[in-house]
């Protein structure tokens, strides 16, 4: 079932400590409420299993930003996604574009990190989007397709049931520049169009398709007012509870 969901996109930010109070504030404004959408917080990896146990009996739900593209071994510094799912998270952004663009992470790369967070028992939330440039040319459409074809449509319906994708447009990440509902509600439903071509209508119209790209207490409610956009994925006003407990309301 499709599902709509307000995930936190910490980044590389806040200490463990700092975490654990953002985390505390966060739950006690969500203390005895049930929000109409599913919150996610994504955190460093060094937050995980603190913050999960923090949680666990909270109606938060904990992501990993990343994961190992290998199941496990001699890979110094590498958080394989079995590791992950052992701190209680349920959750793993794969595919966001800054570790596309600083950290070269390609199609394949993404392909085995999809497969390998499946295979875990954690629920990918698949990152897509074009930069700046390519939307001047008008070519987001084939951006996200190749984006899909190249790591996710490999998966059995099944397994692609599991994943949730965020369109995060690059040029609106951190930049204060949001896509028009208009905007990112067209490349949402043409998002959805190719799940249901590949899949069928039934798995696209249970896709959860978050946006992101400076989505904020201001323009969330305008944003998931459309069909197509599912909830968003918040990275700079995560870092504030009450943001972000404004973003969960707007549903
Ligand atoms: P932003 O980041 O909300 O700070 O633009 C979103 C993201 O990168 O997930």
């Amino acid at each position: 079932m499709r599902k709509n969901i307000v995930a936190g996109n910490w980044k590389m930010n806040k200490t463990l400590q700092e975490g654990v109070a953002l985390a505390t504030e966060l739950k006690t404004l969500l203390a005895g409420k049930q929000p109409n959408c599913e919150v996610i917080i994504g955190t460093p990896f060094i937050h995980l299993a603190t913050v999960a146990e923090l949680l666990k009996d909270s109606v938060i739900k904990v992501s990993a930003e990343n994961c190992a593209d290998k199941p496990s071994g001699a890979y110094t510094g590498e958080v394989s996604a079995a590791m992950v799912a052992s701190t209680g998270a349920t959750y793993c952004i794969i595919g966001h574009s800054e570790r596309r663009t600083y950290y070269g992470e390609t199609y394949e790369i993404l392909r085995e990190k999809v497969q390998l967070a499946l295979a875990n028992g954690l629920k990918p939330i698949f990152c897509i989007g074009e930069v700046k440039e390519e939307r001047e040319a008008n070519k987001q459409n084939e951006v996200v397709k190749a984006q899909l074809e190249g790591s996710v449509f490999n998966l059995s319906a099944e397994e692609f049931g599991k994943i949730v994708l965020a369109y995060e447009p690059v040029w609106a990440i951190g930049t204060g520049l949001t896509a028009t509902p208009e905007q990112a509600q067209e490349i949402h439903a043409y998002i959805r169009g190719l799940v249901a071509e590949k899949y069928g209508k039934q798995v696209a119209d249970d896709c959860t398709i978050l946006y992101g790209g400076s989505c904020n207490a201001k323009n969330a409610a305008g944003l998931f007012a459309n069909p197509d956009i599912d909830g968003g994925l918040i990275g700079g006003a995560s870092l504030k509870a009450e943001d972000f407990n404004a973003i969960i309301n707007a549903f």
